[in-house]
């Protein structure tokens, strides 16, 4: 396992989404002791296995599922679908020896409106717990919601209840009121669930929404999205520069800017203390998925000298357009944006959005870009997160309306296909349900599951599976790869191509990527010339001398030693 208080910056993250990875008991539904058979493929310490470091799980605490499993009733026990507190203490102990940190899903903003906390706090306007969430008048003669903030979803963000005659808020569906962070009672509760994670082995946190949290006090309107920011607004919502705002069009009735619902500077204050308890324990981390048009207010949330999360995901590579420039001028803007001591996360793909080699694949050309990201990925100055499945090329589930399961498909955007398409079963092997489970999937299986499952790729050398497989182990031998300093390379270098040095102690290696479907030429300058192959993602290259100047074959990436 590793060790030592930044072992995160070191590892390989894997998310597994609980539901859809295996099967134990032929429910349809993924669940805890399913995982634990499939650790072994995870990390068995040799080769043959993926070598991944630490898995982040996707929340499996008890829920009602109107968001699986993102509307938590009870922070404190597994859901009955998912197995037992038992099963999680093996869960922990057999990843731990394997060498896997096992990284939790913490969602905090809101619970479920099946909590017990919430059920107290909407019985009485006295109750005590009242105050845990958030409940205000209505106004006017027609007794409207509180102000005009929308749900991050679709729809409006408060809800009436009837019993006690006030609205609530939720930032999500209405089955998922909002957490009052405000109050001191909220977040020592919150506190002790994250102890209660930390004394039974998890290895640190991964925080649903929390640029979320605190929203405005005096519970302002937000601005349309047409207004430009004021000065003082920015530091809340940073500049919105025009793709944003037609994007704002595109949901057309959400036209708002979120600046008084998000990235409040409480929360701030709020993770501080939270990374304070995690500093209490050894060898814990957190990431953050904080969702923010401009990376300046993103990049903020690692705190001032390194206080409040260890990691934030950096979103914008997942929004390029296939092009080496987008992705360079994005990896610099994030490296330039950091502060010293923080440290990048990097992903393509995870359980909310298309998955990356559907989303950037072009027909046949798919499984070349998707080698070509896994390069990415793996040789950026940062730690990278794989989504389950992306190993094996697991392509995007495309469902009728009908089939729909995800909420936010079903009813709240008429025109969202939802979340499921990247959600469908892991592909273990051909045949029934793809190996997942003996029953019926909770979700179809993707396409392609005949070829595009492990048990396939495991026998063929050349496979996506076996690519991974090479690359993250030869990952772990190069600490220029993970301590490594990081320069883009622009000098003899084709547009159409993204090249950067990765350095440490004198060791300088070189990443070189072809986004183009032609062959490319690097005429790079006499200090970086390549003198070692050390992998390749086009299997036609053999190892040994790379060659001066440097060819690519369309949508290469080659790792050279200089
Ligand atoms: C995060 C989760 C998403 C969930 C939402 C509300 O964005 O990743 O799946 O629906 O928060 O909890």
């Amino acid at each position: 396992m590793l060790t030592g208080a930044d072992w995160w910056k070191k590892a390989v993250f894997y998310q597994i989404y609980p539901r859809s990875y295996m099967d134990s008991d032929g429910d349809g539904i993924g669940d805890l002791p399913g995982i634990i058979e499939k650790l072994d493929y995870l990390n068995d310490g040799t080769a043959n296995s993926l070598g991944v470091d630490a898995i982040w799980f996707s929340p499996f605490f008890k829920s009602p599922e109107y968001d699986y499993g993102y509307d938590i009733a009870d922070y404190c026990d597994i859901d009955p679908r998912f197995g037992t507190l038992e099963d999680f203490d093996r869960l922990v102990s057999e990843a731990h020896r394997r060498g896997i940190r096992v990284m939790l899903d913490l969602v905090v903003n809101h619970s479920s409106h099946e909590h017990p906390w919430f059920k107290e706090s909407r019985s009485s306007r006295d109750n005590p717990r009242r105050d845990w969430y958030i409940w205000r008048d209505g106004v006017g003669p027609r007794n409207r919601p509180p102000n005009n903030w929308r749900n991050h979803f679709f729809g409006p963000a408060w809800t009436y209840d009837e019993h006690t005659e006030q609205y609530y808020l939720h930032s999500f569906l209405p089955q998922q009121p909002d957490l009052n962070w405000f109050n001191p009672q909220v977040r020592r509760a919150v506190d002790d669930v994250v102890r209660f994670w930390l004394d039974r082995g998890a290895d640190g946190f991964r925080l649903d929404v929390a640029h979320v949290y605190c929203k405005d006090e005096q519970f302002r309107s937000n601005p349309p999205f047409y207004r430009r920011p004021k000065a003082a607004e920015k530091a809340s919502i940073g500049d919105l520069s025009l793709p944003v705002y037609l994007f704002y069009l595109l949901g057309l009735p959400e036209l708002q800017a979120k600046l008084y619902n998000q990235h409040h500077p409480e929360t701030h204050r709020v993770l501080k203390e939270f990374r304070k308890t995690l500093d209490e324990y050894p060898e814990k981390t957190s990431i953050g998925e904080i969702v923010g048009q401009d990376p300046r207010v993103t990049a903020s949330y690692y705190g001032t000298g390194n206080d409040e999360l260890h990691m934030n995901f950096y979103f914008d590579l997942t929004h390029c357009r296939w092009k080496a420039g987008a992705f360079r001028r994005a990896v610099e803007r994030w490296e330039s944006l950091l502060p010293a001591e923080a440290w990048p996360a990097y992903t393509f793909s995870n359980h909310d959005i298309v998955r990356a080699i559907s989303r950037f694949g072009r027909g046949s050309d798919s499984d070349a870009r998707a080698r070509l990201l896994a390069m990415l990925l793996l040789t950026l100055r940062g730690t990278p997160f794989i989504y389950y499945g992306e190993e094996i090329g697991m392509k995007e589930l495309r469902l009728p309306r009908r089939l729909l399961r995800d909420p936010v498909g079903k009813k709240w955007y008429p025109f969202h296909r939802g979340r499921d398409g990247c959600r469908s079963p892991m592909q273990w092997k051909g045949g029934h349900a793809a190996g997942f489970t003996s029953g019926d999937p909770w979700l179809p299986i993707g396409p392609e599951a005949e070829r595009r499952n492990v048990a396939f790729q495991d026998k063929d050398p050349r496979s996506l599976l076996n690519f991974y497989r090479r690359l993250i182990w030869l990952r772990k031998e190069q600490p220029a790869l993970i301590t490594g300093s990081y320069r883009s390379v622009v000098e003899g270098v084709p547009g159409d191509c993204y090249a950067y040095l990765r350095e440490d102690k004198g060791k300088r290696l070189l990443v070189a990527l072809n986004f183009a479907a032609r062959r490319r030429k690097l005429c790079l300058p006499p200090t970086l010339e390549p003198s070692r192959l050390l992998i390749s993602t086009a299997e036609s290259r053999t190892a040994g001398e790379p060659g001066s100047p440097l060819i690519l074959d369309s949508y290469e990436g080659c790792l050279l030693e200089l």
